[in-house]
């Protein structure tokens, strides 16, 4: 049975693709940045298959090579990691062009 990473597992797309994967009896290996962090990452560990066949893995799309370990091996990978880049403005009542 073919197994695939899912990167960013956390994630709204994310979370269904590893669901359906780990429905169809695959194994997944899923990115993410806290894998400490049970608030976000406790449910994915809840779903059916979880326990013996998802691997929970740090990776952080920042940082070069880190996602080298969660995707080496695997048949296919499903990139949903996707960070938020916005520029920061903490003062936006002065700076907002009003023309
Ligand atoms: N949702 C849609 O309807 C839709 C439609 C068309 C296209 N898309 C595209 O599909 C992709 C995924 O969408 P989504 O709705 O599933 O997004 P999402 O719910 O915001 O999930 C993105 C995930 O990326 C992870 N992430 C953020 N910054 C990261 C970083 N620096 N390194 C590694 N992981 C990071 C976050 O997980 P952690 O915080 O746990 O690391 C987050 O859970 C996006 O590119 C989006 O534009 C979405």
């Amino acid at each position: 049975m073919p197994e695939y990473c899912v990167t960013g597992g956390t994630g709204f797309i994310a979370a269904y693709l590893v669901k359906a994967l780990l429905e169809q009896g695959h194994t997944v290996r899923t990115t993410v940045r806290d894998p400490e962090n049970v608030e976000k990452v406790g449910y994915l560990l809840e779903l059916e298959g979880a326990h013996d066949r998802l691997k929970l893995m740090k990776a952080n799309l920042m940082e070069e090579g880190s996602f080298d370990q969660a995707i080496d091996g695997v048949d296919g990978v499903f990139h949903t990691a996707s960070p938020v880049v916005v520029p920061q403005d903490n003062n936006i009542q002065a700076n907002l062009p009003l023309n």
